[in-house]
């Protein structure tokens, strides 16, 4: 096969004057300088082809932000062309897109004449990580704000109506556009994240990566108040080989063969569809390391666990898993957040709103799978399908917990629209008006929304703690990262952002009544740390659970999406709790696991051992309320 410079042919072929080249055609922008003209004698090496047109590749520039590949649209070019074709092309630059929010693809989509030259020609792929590099942390120019890619507001402008110069090196939307078309490889690629559901695979190669985790997944996190959470515009997914091969199905962190394939844009991302499909050479380690916290003897000493548990009811498959979880994996903590708890009729429809068997049936299972740890459980029941999720199933938090450990400080059980305060008792101790009791029901915040469950606890001491359970909206109707919005719309944020306002305000009314009162607030809420936006009411008043442990940034992740490892589940904890120390140990039982399919949810459990109470009695009594065991390290003050 020979390998042609392609400018001396045009020179042969004595049409150099009255051609328009790929690179004049992408131009230095997002949109073509030519989008609607007539072109004629675009000389390029088709170096793809699908179903409905072809890609070729001319002369590269020296101007990196010019593209030399071009995607040309239509049966004229599937049929005409074969691949290692040298062919001239004329035809209507367009820019084209399927969705209102996709970003353009340049494209000649009307052929008036295309011709094959001559046939057998090869192109050098780019080779990504050598000759370009990836930029790795934000997507575009137009991400203003304080948490970048995250910042509130978003959608203040659409990419495509500003149509910048591009700046590949700084910008990853920029970079991937100034490659738009053109043939490129992956060497040693590493996948993100398991497949989407259309078989694509998040990769990224051989080059600096931001919030790399020990997986090999890619974290979003922030190093410091001033850093920009990385939006990993390194890694690129990976579509529907061109072959008609399939993708494998790759986890986070799985070895890859090369990629080469064609940069393009569709589905809202910029993807590279592989020639043919890679495969995976190398698996990581599917043992997933039980929590290393055990149970202390100390009675301020807890191991508080937090759990999203999907859409459980009392049938549900995944039960016994998630009690094999809650037993080998985290030991069996003393209190269990759980989140997503359905009725005991599960998504049927029928004005069930008790969870009773729901919880029953976790309870039993986990004291099978533990060999006979025993759980009590409480939770509020919602109005039906008041509190969103999915119709008919009226998920809720709920609190399982280990009776010898710990329990609930006598009281009244708050309804569904009954709101629990915070008030002194006669002894002068916090104490909430229901226990448990949802935070503020009617709020606006929590319309269609999980209501927060507040529960005021005593240990085997007789210290209180006090721990509210969180679920807050979801993030559905965000729009794509990668998307014309910018910065992304990121779906909920304005409920969230009130949600964490109201579960603050009600934390800070304990602290008003004690500024020392050890308080927790852990759940799911869907939401990163690094969108500082939304979870600042939290963050302004209480200490991540992660800082107070030390935990490494790029190791705090509950989640995977897109080509995110994300801690989208949290602990906050007061200052009382914060400066006696403590542990925190994220479980990654599912973002680890074999397939989709054999996770037991879509979240990680998070497991921390924490101190409510301080170790010396209270009245100045020294020495701890209970006897240290033999195994009982240093007590943290
Ligand atoms: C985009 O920018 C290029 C370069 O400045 C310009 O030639 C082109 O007309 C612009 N397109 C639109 C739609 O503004
Ligand atoms: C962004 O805002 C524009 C109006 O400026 C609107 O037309 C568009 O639908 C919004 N995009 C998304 C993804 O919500
Ligand atoms: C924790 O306890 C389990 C048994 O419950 C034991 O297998 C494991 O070794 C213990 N881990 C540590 C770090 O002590
Ligand atoms: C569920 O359990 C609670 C607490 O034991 C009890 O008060 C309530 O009546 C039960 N609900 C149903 C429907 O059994
Ligand atoms: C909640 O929002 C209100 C209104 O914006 C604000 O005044 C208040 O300080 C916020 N409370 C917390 C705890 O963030």
């Amino acid at each position: 096969m020979k390998r042609v410079a392609l400018y001396a042919l045009s020179l042969l072929l004595g049409v150099e004057a009255l051609t328009t080249t790929i690179t004049d055609i992408q131009g230095t922008s997002f949109q073509s300088p030519l989008a609607g003209q007539f072109v004629y004698g675009v000389i390029g090496v088709v170096t793809a082809k699908d179903r409905y047109g072809v890609w070729i590749q001319g002369d590269r520039s020296d101007d990196p932000r010019a593209s030399s590949g071009l995607r040309l649209y239509g049966g004229a070019a599937t049929r005409f062309t074969n691949v290692g074709d040298l062919v001239s092309v004329s035809g209507r630059v367009a820019e084209y897109r399927s969705s209102a929010n996709d970003l353009l693809l340049t494209e000649i989509d009307y052929i008036t004449s295309i011709v094959s030259k001559s046939s057998g020609h090869t192109v050098q792929p780019l080779v990504l990580g050598v000759d370009r590099i990836p930029p790795n942390n934000q997507l575009s120019s137009l991400d203003v704000g304080r948490d970048g890619w995250l910042s509130i507001p978003n959608n203040i402008t659409l990419l495509e109506n500003i149509n910048a110069t591009l700046s590949p090196d700084e910008f990853g939307l920029d970079f991937w556009e100034s490659l738009e078309g053109q043939l490129v490889t992956v060497k040693s690629p590493t996948a993100a994240n398991f497949p989407d559901r259309f078989g694509s695979v998040w990769v990224y190669g051989d080059w600096p990566a931001t919030g790399k985790n020990a997986r090999g997944g890619l974290t979003i996190h922030t190093d410091g108040p001033d850093e920009l959470p990385p939006a990993h515009p390194e890694a690129i997914l990976i579509g529907r080989p061109l072959d008609a091969t399939r993708n494998p199905k790759p986890v986070m962190g799985a070895k890859l063969s090369d990629i080469t394939g064609i940069v393009t844009y569709q589905y809202g991302a910029y993807y590279i569809l592989p020639l043919t499909a890679p495969e995976i050479i190398e698996y990581p380690d599917f043992g997933v390391p039980p929590s290393s916290l055990n149970s202390t003897s100390h009675a301020c000493e807890l191991r508080i666990g937090d759990y999203n548990v999907e859409n459980m009811s009392p049938r549900s498959h995944h039960i016994p898993k998630i009690a094999a979880h809650v037993a080998q994996h985290l030991h069996t903590p003393d209190i269990l957040f759980v989140q997503e708890i359905q009725d005991d009729s599960g998504a049927r429809n029928d004005g069930t709103v008790s969870a009773n068997k729901t919880l029953r049936a976790l309870a039993d299972a986990i004291k099978k799978a533990s060999g006979g740890v025993e759980y009590d459980f409480i939770n509020v029941e919602p109005e039906d399908n008041k509190d969103g999720g999915q119709p008919g199933g009226n998920i809720r938090v709920a609190y399982l917990w280990r009776p010898e450990k710990v329990s609930l400080v006598a009281g009244t059980i708050g309804g569904a629209t009954t709101s629990t305060e915070a008030v002194i008792d006669n002894d002068g101790n916090v104490e909430f008006t229901y226990n448990p009791g949802r935070i503020d029901p009617t709020h606006a915040a929590w319309e269609e929304a999980r209501k927060p469950l507040a529960a005021a606890w005593q240990t085997v001491s007789g210290d209180r703690f006090y721990t509210v359970n969180v679920h807050f909206s979801s993030k559905r109707d965000s729009s794509s990262a990668q998307g014309d919005a910018r910065p992304p719309v990121n779906g909920g944020s304005e409920r969230r952002m009130s949600q964490a306002n109201v579960t603050a305000t009600f934390v800070d009314s304990i602290l008003a009544l004690s500024s020392s009162a050890s308080v927790i607030v852990a759940g799911d809420m869907n939401e990163y740390a690094a969108t500082r936006a939304v979870l600042r009411p939290l963050q302004a008043l209480l200490h991540d659970a992660n800082d107070v442990a030390d935990v490494p940034p790029a190791e705090r992740y509950t989640y995977a999406y897109d080509q995110h490892a994300q801690e989208i589940d949290h602990i906050f904890v007061s200052d009382a709790i914060a400066k006696r120390g403590g542990e925190v140990e994220h479980v990654h039982v599912n973002t680890w696991a074999r397939s989709i399919g054999e996770r037991a949810s879509d979240h990680d459990p998070t497991v921390a051992r924490l101190w409510v109470c301080d170790a010396d009695v209270k009245d100045g009594t020294e020495g701890p309320a209970v006897e240290l065991g033999a195994d009982h390290g240093q007590v943290v003050l």
